[in-house]
Parts: C-alpha cells; structure tokens; sequence
C-alpha cells in the first residue's frame, strides 16, 4: 500500500483514474446532484480500488460489461471523509457509481433567489478546493492524479450551468435543459467546477468572456475589460496560455473565496466589483494559476506553497508589467502586512508557518492562511534576486514547461531548482524558509516612497497627527488600505466619528478598503458602523472579509454578543465552509 497524500485515501499502488464521465442532474428543491459518474482507468485491473468520498448516498456500482462491483465504505476519518473500497472483477476498465450528493456536501453552495443580484432564480456552485471534491463525485480526490473529464448537466429551464470546461451544446424540452461539457486537458481533482444559474455572458475578447447575472453583466464586463491584456503580458512571462479560454463567473456574494482559479471559468466575487478596477490584482492572480498550479499542480496540500507562493510571484510580475513597479509594491507591502497578522496568529515557532507542511489529521481549510501565499512568494523573490531577473525568467519558464500538466511534491522542485540553479537554495538559506516556521531575516525589503508616506502618516496617528483631505484626495484605494492597516486596532469613538465623517469610510465601494475600516469600527465598538459590519455579514460569504470582522467584534463583550446573534440569524444562509469557519471563530 502506498498512501502518499495525508488528505486522500488514494493508494499508489493501486489502477488510476484517468477519465471521469458524470451526468447528474441539479435539484435545487432537495439541494443534491443525482446521477452517476464513470470512472475510467488507466488500464484493465482487478482488485481493490480505494476512493474517497464524504455524505455521498451510492446506490449501485457496476463496470463497464454491466457487472455488479462490490463495495463498501471500508473506513472514515474527520479529515479525510469515508474510503469507499471497490473490489474490481477482473478486466475492470471503467466503474459506473450511481450516487446522489448530500444537501450539507462541504463542496456545494446552494443559495435562495434572495441571495442573487436578480432576486427570481436560485444560484449553486461548487468550491472544491482543497478537499471538497470528493462531496461531489466519488474519485481519488488527490492533485498527485489528473483527469479529463466529459458531463451532462440538467437544470431546471431557464438556467445555465457552467463549468471549468469547453460548454459543447444544451438540449432542452421546456422543462429542463441539458448543458454537455467537454474538458479535454487533464486536471486534478480540485479543479473540477460547476455553477448554475441565470447566467449570462459577454465577450471581453477573442479568448475571454465573463458570464454573470444580467444585472450585474454589463458592470462586471466593464470592471475586468482589461484581462485580454492581462493574458498577453502573462503569456510573455510564463509561455503560451494552454487552457483555450479564460473566461471569468462572477458569482453571488455568498461566495467564500475573492477568486477559484477554475480552469477556462475563474469563479470571482462581485465584491471585487468596485467601478474603478480596483481590484483586478485577483483576476492577475487566477489568471497566473493558469500556470503556477493548474499547470504545475502541488502534489498534496504540503505542497500548497508551490500553487500559491509561484501564482503571487506571477500575480506581482503581471501587475508590474501593465501598472508598474510602484502599484506591485504597494500590493506587496499590504500583503505583507496582512501576512503579519497571520503569523502571529499562529504565534511563534508555528509548524503552519512552514513552507513545506505536515497537515496529515488536520484540515487545510483549518489552517489557511497568507503563509503559503506571501512567505511563499519572498522565498520566489529571493531567489530571483540571487540569479537576477534574466536567469531566473528562463528559470521559470522552463519550470513550467518541464512539469506542465504534472504535479509535483517540494522535494521534486528542490530537486529540479538545484540542477537549474546549483547552490542558490543554500545561498538564500533556503531550508530556513522551506522547512523552518516565522520569516527569516533576510526577506527582501520593499523599498517605496508612496509607501513610505503614508506608513509615517499613520505611525503619527498615536502622537495626534492627522492626513490632510488634501493629501487624501489623491490617494488610491491601496494607499487608504495600508494607511488603515497602520491605524491601532483600537480607536476612541470621537476618533472612529472623525474619520468616518470625514472621509465617508463606511460608504467605501472598494471592499478591502471598506472592511479594513470596518475592523476597527467593530474593533472599537464603534456604535454607528456596526449596521453597516451586520450588513456586510449579512450579504457577503467572503472569508477574507468574514473572519476579521468577526474577530474584531469578538474582542469585546457587548460587540461579542452582537456577533453571536447575526451568525445565528444568518448562517444558515452562509456557504458551509464559511459557516464551519466562523463557527470556530466564536467558539473559541
Ligand atoms: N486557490 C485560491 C483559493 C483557495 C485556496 C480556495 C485554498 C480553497 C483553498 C485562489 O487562487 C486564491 O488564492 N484566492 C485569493 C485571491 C488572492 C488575490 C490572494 C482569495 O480568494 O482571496
Ligand atoms: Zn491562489
């Protein structure tokens, strides 16, 4: 037997998937998928074959002449979900599992009409990543094996399904209406995607449309209208673009995440949606995934690093190429920051501080942090400051090139970085950084003088120093964001009043901006922003923004209580991974 993912029941020794063809069929009244998936092998086998699975109702297995398969859930664990062992007849190619979802599968969010732009349709989506998949379709929910895949998707006229796949037809009778996909490149697991709703779509280019409700379509298209270009810079940096399309989901705001990088149909959240393009550094992000993750995949979830720490790295040189140098340093300097915050979170000598992590028995969702991300990505900066940017961008290139559509552990990279670049791991002491928790001393300063301004401005705001409107007027959202990050967590109320009076905090369209000051309103008990914290609670799934404003209001009692009783009016609203995250946070 050989296990080698901490999150998967998969064995390595056992037949490999290699082709997935599903036909399930949406229920929004039962919340589930029902149907079946086929499973085809690599090849003819026989024997045990392990598959994860979690809260899936199986009704029959059976192969490909019709046989019947035994099986049986042979194990389960919290983390890991159940090991559904198959007992393949001999000459199995290809298993049929006919199966339905459970209405809490972590995977799947299910929201009301309420919870959309529209207020008449319903909305579902899934989130797969890290783990999620297998509430989705039994299959070895390992990134170490990849799939293509084929589907059939029947939803209830007059709604659309989309998925991280080429959309090759629809059939309906009136009633309902089939939506066949075609997914040709193989992906892990993760990356399988779906979402239904009343979706509607408009081209932004030759390669890259956005699909999103018809009341925020036209908003959405103005907002991203720049990722054609976005594409062409990146391809210039990491090579062609393999994936056809990149076409963009903007999705109801129950969303958990800012951006999924699904392949051909990134999910974003219309938070993003500011009307100035604020934000479009996300979109850079899921974008560069193309690359660092989809293409050259982590092996397990302690290698999570080599998506996001390579894919912030990108997502930098992208933004860099088109705004230039000074608007990727300010976006480094608040990440930085917020990395900070994480950090001593976890609190000193952390193992989740780590690179390279050991999350056998623990929840990746449990530990997700900016770690992989940002402490990820300076460890990339420094190596390219050790061979300088020419040799690191053939570096890079031929990184991706040499592991395209492989995934890979850490120990494979150090292996290909040290024949590439002989001696640079030891030079920027690099197992410091890969194997050791809290940030090491020599992390690459970001040197900037807009940065620099504000930092002083806000550091004199203890000593009764004050930004001038001026001064402000001209400011972009990412200097507001630093300038409120530097602000004490706590303020009095005549100074939470001055600065929301005057500079209109709370009515902020930029949401990083606007939750920034939101953190300290809550933070401060601040009386007068607290509908406006119960608002964004209310209406937005996104945990970047949920758990902070949580956190914050937590800190005292009287907000403390306030916290407790809008989650218990609201959560059931709540996608389950922003539930089960927030639940933790008030728990403890
Ligand atoms: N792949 C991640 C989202 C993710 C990670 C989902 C782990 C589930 C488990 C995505 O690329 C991401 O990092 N999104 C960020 C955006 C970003 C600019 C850092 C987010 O959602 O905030
Ligand atoms: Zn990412």
């Amino acid at each position: 037997m050989s296990r080698f993912d901490p999150h998967s029941w998969c064995d390595g020794d056992q037949p490999a998937q290699r082709h997935l063809d599903l036909d399930l069929t949406v229920d929004f009244t039962a919340r589930t998928l029902e149907g079946r998936v086929r499973i085809h092998l690599t090849k003819p086998s026989s024997g045990p074959l392990d598959l994860d699975g979690r809260d899936l109702v199986i009704a029959s297995v059976t192969n490909q002449t019709g046989a019947a398969v035994e099986w049986s859930v042979a194990e389960s664990e919290p983390v890991r979900g159940d090991r559904l062992r198959l007992d393949l007849p001999a000459g199995t190619e290809m298993v049929e599992i006919a199966y339905q979802t459970a209405p809490g599968a972590l995977a799947l969010g299910w929201l009301e009409p309420q919870q959309t732009a529209g207020g008449t349709y319903p909305f579902m989506f899934s989130q797969c990543q890290p783990i999620h998949a297998r509430t989705m379709v039994p299959c070895q929910d390992t990134p170490r094996n990849r799939v293509s895949y084929d589907a059939v998707i029947t939803v209830p006229s007059p709604l659309r399904a989309v998925m991280s796949a080429e959309s090759v037809g629809e059939e309906s009778n009136g009633i309902a209406t089939s939506w066949k996909f075609k997914m040709p490149q193989a992906i892990p697991t993760y990356l399988l995607a779906l979402a239904v709703g009343n979706l509607e779509g408009r081209d932004l280019g030759p390669r890259t449309r956005v699909y999103a409700e018809p009341e925020t379509v036209e908003k959405s298209a103005w907002e991203f209208a720049e990722v054609d270009s976005m594409i062409t810079s990146a391809e210039k940096l990491f090579g062609s673009y393999e994936w056809d399309r990149f076409d963009l989901l903007v999705m109801p705001p129950a969303f958990p995440y800012g951006g999924m990088e699904n392949p051909r149909l990134t999910f974003l959240t219309p938070t993003l949606i500011a009307g100035d393009r604020s934000n479009v550094n996300v979109v850079a992000h899921e974008l560069a995934h193309s690359w660092t993750g989809n293409l050259v995949t982590n092996a397990t979830m302690n290698d999570f690093w080599l998506n996001e720490g390579f894919t912030v790295y990108a997502e930098r040189r992208i933004l860099e190429e088109i705004y230039g140098r000074e608007y990727a340093d300010i976006q480094g300097v608040i990440r930085r920051n917020a990395l900070q915050v994480n950090i001593d979170q976890f609190g000193p000598g952390s193992p989740y501080t780590k690179l390279r992590t050991d999350l056998g028995g623990t929840d990746p969702d449990e530990v997700y942090s900016l770690v992989p991300y940002e402490k990820g990505a300076q460890f990339v900066l420094l190596l390219e400051d050790a061979v300088g940017r020419d040799r690191f961008d053939e570096f890079l290139l031929k990184y991706i090139d040499h592991f395209r559509f492989q995934s890979i552990t850490t120990d494979e990279f150090l292996a290909f970085l040290e024949k590439e670049l002989p001696g640079v791991y030891e030079k920027i002491q690099g197992p410091r950084w890969v194997e050791e928790p809290d940030m090491p001393e020599n992390e690459l300063p970001i040197v900037s003088a807009r940065v620099d301004k504000v930092r002083e401005l806000a550091a004199g705001w203890a000593g009764g120093t004050r930004p001038e409107k001026t001064v402000t007027e001209k400011w972009s959202p990412e200097e507001w964001q630093l300038y409120l990050q530097d602000l004490p967590r706590k303020l009095s109320a005549d100074d939470c009043q001055w600065l929301d009076e005057t500079f209109d905090l709370s009515s902020q369209g930029n949401y990083e901006v606007l939750v920034e000051w939101l953190t300290i309103a809550a933070g401060s008990a601040y009386t007068p922003a607290l509908p406006r914290v119960r608002e964004v609670l209310t209406v937005v799934g996104r945990m970047k923004y949920l758990k902070p404003l949580y956190i914050a209001l937590m800190t005292n009692e009287d907000t403390a209580k306030l916290a407790r009783e809008v989650f218990d009016e609201v959560s059931d609203s709540y996608h389950p991974l922003s539930k089960g995250s927030v639940a933790g946070l008030l728990k403890g």
